[in-house]
């Protein structure tokens, strides 16, 4: 008797596994067309993601400053800008002030100034790349942004 109520339990729990769909990780080329473009669009985010890359490159970029390794520091800066780039690409919301506050003048300029590798000019015009940073988060409403390390105790000199 025994012998057959767990032969009855094995077999239930058979056709219950037998039941499930297929769970498969081809998450992208086994949707349909708007699946996959909406997979792929909220899994790529919006602002925050590029921000988060932004971030992080700053950091590396001040200490690769303090280093002396400009180069470095010219790559990151680089990459800031194709990283904002991208961001407002997914929300155009954000370019005018990228544009305006941004991209069009202090990241253009501090491109050239890092290129030199001239230690005292770069040294010297940091702070005015972490302004314009700052001056966006005032401007897009995230003012909290401001208040946290690698803007508030990050120092090159
Ligand atoms: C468009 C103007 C703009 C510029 C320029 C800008 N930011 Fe931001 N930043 C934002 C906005 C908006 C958010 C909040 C993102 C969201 O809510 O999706 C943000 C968020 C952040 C965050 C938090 C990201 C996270 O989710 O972890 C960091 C860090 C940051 N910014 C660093 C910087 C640094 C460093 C610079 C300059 C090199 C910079 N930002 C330049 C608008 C800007």
């Amino acid at each position: 008797m025994k012998l057959l109520r767990n032969l009855a339990l094995v077999a239930a729990a058979l056709t219950f596994v037998v039941a499930q769909p297929v769970l498969a990780d081809d998450w992208l080329t086994n949707a349909d067309e708007d699946t996959r473009a909406e997979r792929l669009s909220s899994y790529l985010g919006g602002f925050s993601g590029a921000m988060w890359e932004v971030g992080n490159r700053w950091e590396r970029m001040a200490q690769a400053i303090r280093d002396d390794n400009f180069e470095l520091a010219h790559y990151h800066w680089d990459k800031i800008g194709s990283a904002i780039r991208g961001g407002y690409m997914k929300r155009p919301a954000r370019q005018a002030n990228a544009d305006a506050l941004f991209l069009d003048g202090i990241w253009k300029n501090y491109l050239e100034t890092l290129e030199s590798g001239d230690g005292e000019a770069i040294r010297k015009q940091f702070g005015q790349a972490r302004d314009a940073c700052m001056a966006c988060h005032v401007a897009e409403d995230v003012p909290f942004m401001n208040d946290q390390p690698m803007f508030t105790e990050q120092e090159v000199e």
